[in-house]
């Protein structure tokens, strides 16, 4: 094939398909071979004998299924085109077999990879090597994969068991679970306090639902493949370590217990430490905490540069980005609550407020659109996105869509909480008082079957529900409740959150 020609005329005419985001991590991983053994995606007899118990069919040890998820359109090929979210040709899947996921029904394709192009990193690609670029150092290669920032005690910790083991330091930033770069920031930041020669890899992995002791054996198998001779645990991690000792491709090392000590000011291992000198690490807890309310992360916990990454993946709440989401009936009020709610925010200050209101965001964004279901979800995921860009640069957006749909609203409700805040808001005001005011007589006109598919007449509202979409986080009825009345109650959530400062405007 040719290098930078588009596809070749021989996969011109494959169907091509773009899997989610965990399965093109798992792609790259396996194109990599950062998932030796495995080549290709798992078929059923393979993940039935993972899922069980962690092993392939042949016996060889695997903790997690690798599969890859397709229509049931795309079963009846042999060959198919893997690509990327922008449509460039990753990878063809010569597909050996075509399996339904016993539970979920799900198809799946199983097969052998070919691949086609290197796929595109953004950030900090110069970093992104395979398994077979990095230069391996001769002696023991201590993997660190996390997801998290290294702090005082961790640094301590792999310092300690690097030079018990005369080993040099990989740190393999695992990619895939939120604020990606800052992980990599915070652990290029610390590199000069981990023993000479440490690497940082960053590794897509995004986290999948599996227990400890799997994701341990996940995260050993990658860290082997990169070369790794041994790989850290938290200390935490004893019990988990133990029990995967046999299966596990290189020793998993659990550091014992460090503490800051009080007295000297400097982290060592408890051991060492008079009882009454140890000061435990800040809990995940207590960190959150200091860094919603803009409090300095001190600096016998963490080196700044990685505080400052912490506060830039979590800034204050005051500043962070917040999506407030109403839902409700037409004529519930949402409209005019949301207007009053965004005033509101403009003149207190400090935030920039975007306000997308459902008749408004109907005329231009989502212009030509019916209200049938596959619409009205397009719709919501329209504004949830725009939704989620606005909160990922900080701002407030304030939506006010009809989102008759639970499920709808849970992934809106996803895809901004990635990036910053999201609060609910059910304008519950009942069918007969919307229907009484009715301002815009549409609900006479839906009566009258002038309008098909009405919501609350001959079309459903999924009322919020914990299990779905996380819940109403506010239910307001605007029946007999003054405008003024209705935002101050949002208000209200918002300062009680800690999203807006309780301060009055300026009068
Ligand atoms: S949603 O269901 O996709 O969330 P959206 O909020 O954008 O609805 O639009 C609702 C507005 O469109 C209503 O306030 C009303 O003015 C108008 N509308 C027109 N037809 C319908 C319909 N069949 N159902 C609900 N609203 C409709």
């Amino acid at each position: 094939m040719t290098a930078e020609t588009g596809l070749p005329d021989t996969l011109r005419d494959l169907p091509a398909y773009t899997p989610g985001t965990v399965e093109l991590a798992d792609l790259e991983l396996l194109l990599a071979g950062a998932y030796a053994p495995l080549t290709g995606f798992l078929g059923s007899f393979d993940t039935a004998m993972v899922i069980a118990g962690g092993r392939l069919a042949d016996g060889t040890p695997w903790p997690v299924p690798v599969t890859l998820a397709v229509p049931e359109e795309l079963t009846g090929h042999e060959r198919l085109v893997l690509q990327d979210p922008e449509g460039v040709p990753l990878a063809v899947l010569n597909v050996a077999e075509a399996w339904q996921d016993p539970t979920t029904r799900g198809w799946r394709l199983a097969g052998p990879l070919e691949p086609v192009r290197a796929p595109a990193h953004g950030p900090f690609h110069r970093l992104r090597r395979r398994p077979d670029e990095l230069e391996r150092p001769d002696g023991p290669l201590l993997a660190v994969a996390t997801r998290e920032p290294l702090h005082r005690k961790q640094l301590g910790q792999a310092r300690q068991v690097a030079e018990q083991l005369g080993a040099r330091v990989l740190a393999l930033p695992l990619l895939g679970g939120g604020h990606d770069e800052s992980l990599v920031r915070a652990l290029l930041a610390v590199r000069r306090e981990l023993p000479d020669g440490a690497q940082v890899v960053p590794v897509p992995l995004p986290p999948r639902e599996v227990d400890g002791e799997r994701d341990l054996l996940l995260r050993a198998h990658v860290a082997a493949a990169y070369g790794a001779t041994h790989l850290l645990a938290d200390e935490t991690q004893g019990e988990t370590a133990e029990k995967i000792a046999e299966s596990a491709p290189i020793p998993v090392v659990v550091p014992e217990p460090w503490a800051y000590d009080a007295d000297v000011e400097v982290w060592r291992p408890v051991a060492r430490i008079e009882p009454d000198h140890v000061q435990a690490e800040l809990t995940p807890e207590q960190l959150g905490e200091l860094l919603d309310r803009g409090d300095p992360i001190p600096d016998w916990f963490t080196p700044p540069a990685v505080a400052a990454e912490l506060a830039a993946a979590r800034p204050p709440k005051h500043e962070r980005g917040l999506t407030v989401f109403f839902t409700g009936l037409s004529g519930s009020g949402k409209s005019t609550v949301a207007r009053g709610l965004a005033d509101a925010l403009i003149e207190r200050g400090g935030r920039t407020v975007s306000l997308l209101d459902g008749d408004v965001v109907r005329r231009l964004l989502s212009a030509g659109l019916t209200f049938s279901r596959a619409d009205r979800d397009l719709n919501i995921r329209r504004i949830g996105f725009v939704a989620a860009e606005i909160t990922r640069h900080g701002g407030v957006a304030i939506c006010a869509p009809i989102a008759p749909y639970a499920a709808t609203r849970a992934e809106v409700r996803r895809m901004v909480s990635a990036v910053g805040d999201f609060v609910l808001v059910h304008v519950a005001t009942p069918l007969e008082e919307c229907e009484r005011r009715d301002r815009k007589g549409l609900y006479a006109k839906a009566r009258a079957g002038l309008i098909p598919e009405f919501t609350g007449i001959s079309d459903p509202y999924e009322e919020p529900d914990p299990d779905v979409d996380g819940g109403a986080d506010l239910v307001l009825d605007t029946t007999g409740m003054e405008p003024d009345e209705a935002v101050g109650r949002v208000l209200d959530l918002l300062v009680r959150g800690g999203w807006v400062r309780p301060e009055q405007p300026p009068k």
